[in-house]
Parts: structure tokens; sequence; C-alpha cells
């Protein structure tokens, strides 16, 4: 499918991917790869980044990564400057890093909120203003990751509802305050994806077959789907897309979260 856009889309343009290690950003950094761009990626486990890096050079593009947690503004500086001097000034930025747990309201502890709040909200704050002067130089642009809990509350998601509704206001606010200097900002919103940690974590809770029944197209997305779908959004096809929601998940949501709530509870059990 990718074959249909031209190889040099992103050629000699630079993507930093924060989370790129696995799943979905790496899907994201891959796909990127493919139309042309050079990547540097971050993430908490060097191992999956070396491994990643290697894929994206072997696909004939210059790629770096560096070891950050989000959660730490100084290492994402520091990741975002090794960026700069292996590739140059970064193009686009991916706020990707993202946790996730599921779990009733009452017995999220404290510090369990907080760590996906630091994770999401507050890292995707950290990627992005850290890559504000290298993508003024560009007149560059952010894709942050949301989910469709910023939409709309998923049951065992109180946590994630409210980090993805805040990261989606932040991609709106730097939409607006940036935008004027040349740097768009929008979301993705990938639905169900296959062969990630998150859909691994919900398919712990119900039959594959369940959730695949909630999309309206009957499956899940691949992962080449959303990469696609993210390396247009950061391209110049995309120029005059700037605080956008884009919604890539088969129709899912348009039913609203309610088969998604209906299976996590049904699979809860009577004490949870
Ligand atoms: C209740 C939990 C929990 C669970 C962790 N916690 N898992 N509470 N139910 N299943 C609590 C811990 O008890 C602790 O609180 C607090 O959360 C922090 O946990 P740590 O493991 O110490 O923190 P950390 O190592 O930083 O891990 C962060 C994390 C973890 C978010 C909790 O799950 C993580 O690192 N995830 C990264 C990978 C990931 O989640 N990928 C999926 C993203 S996909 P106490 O009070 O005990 O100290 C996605 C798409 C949606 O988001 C998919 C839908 C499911």
């Amino acid at each position: 499918m990718r074959d249909l856009l031209s190889k040099d889309l992103l050629r000699g343009r630079n993507v930093f991917v924060s989370g790129g290690g696995s799943g979905v950003n790496l899907a994201i950094a891959q796909a990127c790869a493919e139309l042309g761009a050079n990547v540097a990626l971050c993430g908490r486990t060097e191992a999956k980044l070396k491994l990643a890096t290697a894929a994206l050079e072997a696909l004939g593009v210059e790629a770096v990564y560096a070891v950050a947690d989000v959660r730490d503004a100084v290492a994402v500086d520091s990741a975002l400057e090794v960026a700069a001097r292996h590739l140059g000034p970064m193009d686009a930025v991916v706020c990707g890093a993202a946790g996730n747990f599921l779990a009733p309201a009452e017995r999220i502890s404290s510090n369990g909120f907080r760590a996906v709040m630091d994770i999401d909200l507050l890292g995707s704050f950290h990627v992005a203003k850290a890559s504000f002067e290298q993508l003024r130089t560009t007149a560059g642009n952010l894709l942050f990751v949301s989910g469709g809990q910023s939409q709309m509350p998923f049951v065992h998601q109180a946590h994630v509802s409210a980090a993805k509704a805040g990261v989606d206001q932040l991609m709106r606010t730097l939409a607006l305050e940036w935008g004027p200097l040349g740097i768009r900002s929008n979301s993705i919103i990938p639905g169900p994806v296959s062969g990630t940690e998150g859909m691994r974590r919900l398919a712990e809770t119900a039959d594959a077959d369940v959730w695949a029944g909630m999309v309206p197209l009957g499956r899940f997305a691949r992962l080449e789907e959303i990469g696609t779908i993210a390396a247009i959004l950061m391209s110049p096809l995309a120029a005059f897309v700037n605080g956008a929601q884009i919604v890539v998940d088969g129709g899912m949501s348009l039913s609203g979260s309610s088969a998604f709530n209906q299976a996590v509870l049904s699979a809860a059990t009577p004490s949870d």
C-alpha cells in the first residue's frame, strides 16, 4: 500500500520518535524511513532501541537512538541534542511514548495514576518543548500519538482517559501558539492495532474476536496502516493540517465506547 506513495516523500528529512523502540511508534518510524527519512529514537530500553535502529538502517537511511525516559526533562533535552548532532535539526517529532494498564478507578494508586499522566501527558510536553527550537528552524511539525480515550471515557482507563484528553488539548494549544511560527501540531488516534503491547494487555480481558467485532471494518489495524497515515501527516502532503485529531480506527469510535466497556466489565471478576 505504501508503494502508492513516492519513496522520496520524506527524503532527507529528520524524524524523532519517542517510545520508538516498539509497537505503533516503531511502525511510525519504519514508515518514515521507508519514505526516505532519517530517524532518531528515544525510549527506556536500550536493547529494543538497538534492534529498532538496526532495522531502520537496513532500510538505507541514517538512524540513531538515545536512552531517555520521557518523564525526565533533562534526559529528553539530551536525546533531542543527540539526534540533532547526528542528523541535523528535526523536521518532525512524534510524541509517542505511553503507558497503560487496565484497572478500576478505586484500585488505581496515586502513584499509578501519576505514572501514566507523567509518561503520556508530561512526557509529551517534555518532548514537544525540547524540540521547539529545532522545529522552528525547519518549520517542522509535531505528531502526538493519542487514543480514543481522549474523546470518550473508557472504563478502567480513568488515568489514560485523563492523560490522553490532556495530550489532545496540549496538541491544540501548540497548534495555536506555534502555528504562526510555521510549526504544525496534530494527533493520530489509532484504534486497536494487531501485534502491540496495548492489545496484548486488552486481549487478557476478552477474546480477540470480541474486540474485532467492535470495529465496523471487522478487524484490527495492521501496524503499517497506522505508520503510513502518520508519515503522511508529517509530510508536505499535510501542509495545511494543523490542530487536527486524525482517527484511524476502522470506524470503531462511531459507536462510542460502550462495547469496549461491556467487554472489560464482563471480563472482570466479581471481586474486581
Ligand atoms: C494497578 C498498577 C498496574 C496495574 C502498575 N500499576 N500496573 N496498578 N493495576 N495493572 C501501578 C504500580 O503498582 C505503581 O503504583 C504504579 O502503577 C507505577 O508502576 P511501576 O511499575 O513502578 O512504574 P513504571 O515502571 O514506571 O511503569 C509505568 C506503567 C507501566 C505505565 C505502570 O505499565 C509501563 O511502563 N508501561 C509501558 C508500556 C505500556 O504500557 N505500553 C502500552 C501502551 S499502549 P504503586 O502505588 O504500587 O507504587 C496504549 C494503548 C492502549 O497505551 C491499550 C489499552 C490497554
